[in-house]
């Protein structure tokens, strides 16, 4: 009896649950659903002492428990605040939360660069998903924001600082992950940055962890920068045998071509849980295992659909007869349009997962040219071949 778990009864959004003592606000919403559960951009719930530092998570406390039913006078941040037997919060249906979510909003966009279009998060953004939700149209900072070079944190990680909105999670992962930390959070206020001590490589084993965890744009994976938008990608559940994590990743594929390799991730965004522990992957299954014999390919990951990742992901589709067939009587139609071979880009022969850099008009031009050069002496040959006596 003595183990027997003290459960404490908490309204959320006008739904009741019991939730073990010392269970968060948070946590006790996440039980319920995403349609009471508060956005986060700072907790992360695999690393130890997250949360805290946005307050997009903040939450009314209409009353404080049983015994004192007293509203709280602020609003709390709900990842760092536990429940109370008893206890009445309101997110969704406070218009005070919503109010000052939408303060929230304003605050991390003063320095986060509206560049979405040319951003590799974009459609994965936790922030972009924020603005949509609890965003206004407008703006009304005058100033300038501020800006940096962005810098290359070893072979495999570019950090751009100008989208970093300061969450403490990539420190977190360096420091619990990692057996050293060589980055830090240098300087204050509006001038503090994430940064490598005097550029320090991370050459951790575990530190492409770090571009999981980044809700915004700020870590990301050099291997796969600039080479394709999320939402053109299918992501696969794959998994292999290594000797240094569990290996069970999603591979992001674009016909037999692996684009990037990341962990897996649960409804919250947050990396998958097995067995009760973070499925956190290594740096060889992320960045060097790129072929897709290299992975038993389990399935597709399912996708939320309000994702757009989810664009034209149908699993089991049924495809309807083609009725062109029959109208045109077995003739086939004339391509008018074939993008490819009008354009000269994106030709089949070039592998973009391969390439060591995001992929330019250079790439394609010289191909087009060497491709041309090499039909071009091959006519003439036929040609010369057909003049000799
Ligand atoms: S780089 Fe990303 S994960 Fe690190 S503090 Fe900035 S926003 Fe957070
Ligand atoms: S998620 Fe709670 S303060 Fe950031």
């Amino acid at each position: 009896m003595a183990d027997e778990q003290e459960l404490f009864k908490v309204t959320i959004d006008d739904i009741t649950i019991e939730v073990p003592k010392g269970t968060t606000i948070l946590n006790a919403a996440r039980k319920i659903g995403p349609q009471v559960a508060p956005p986060t951009m700072c907790y992360y719930s695999s690393l130890e002492g997250s949360g805290g530092k946005c307050r997009t998570c903040l939450v009314e406390v209409a009353a404080g428990s049983t015994k004192d039913p007293r509203p709280m006078p602020k609003l709390v941040a709900s990842c760092r605040t536990e429940v109370m037997d008893g206890m009445i919060v309101k997110n969704v249906t406070s218009e005070k939360a919503l109010d000052a979510r939408k303060g929230i909003v304003e605050f991390l966009l003063i320095n986060h660069p509206l560049d979405c279009p040319i951003c590799d998060q974009a459609g994965e953004c936790y922030l972009q998903d924020l603005s949509y939700d609890h965003g206004t149209e407008g703006t009304r900072y005058e100033f300038k924001r501020r800006t940096f070079v962005r810098e290359d944190i070893g072979p495999y990680i570019q950090l751009h600082m100008t989208r970093c909105i300061l969450c403490y999670r990539c420190l977190m992962v360096a420091d619990q992950l990692t057996d050293s930390r060589s980055q830090g959070i240098l300087l204050r206020g509006d001038v503090s940055e994430i940064s490598t001590y005097i550029s320090k490589a991370i050459e951790n084993d575990f530190s492409g962890n770090m571009i999981d965890v980044c809700p915004v744009g700020a870590l990301t994976d050099r291997t796969y920068r600039f080479k394709n938008r999320v939402w053109f990608l299918k992501p696969m559940d794959a998994h292999r045998d290594c000797d240094k994590c569990c290996g069970k990743v999603t591979l992001w594929n674009r016909g037999e071509e692996v684009f990037r390799v990341t962990s897996r991730k649960d409804p919250w965004g947050e990396v998958q849980k097995i067995d009760d522990k973070p499925a956190w992957i290594c740096n060889k299954c992320r960045f060097e295992k790129k072929n897709v014999s290299d992975w038993v390919i389990e399935g597709p990951t399912k996708v939320s659909r309000h994702s757009v990742i989810s664009t034209n992901h149908y699993v089991q589709k049924v495809v309807p007869p083609d009725p062109l067939n029959k109208v045109l009587h077995g003739r086939t139609p004339l391509l008018l349009m074939d993008i490819n071979s009008v354009s000269k880009v994106n030709t089949d022969d070039v592998d973009l997962s391969i390439l060591p850099g995001p992929a330019t008009s250079t790439t394609f031009i010289e191909r087009n040219l060497e491709k041309e050069i090499k039909e071009t002496s091959a006519e003439r040959l036929s040609i010369n071949d057909h003049k000799k006596p």
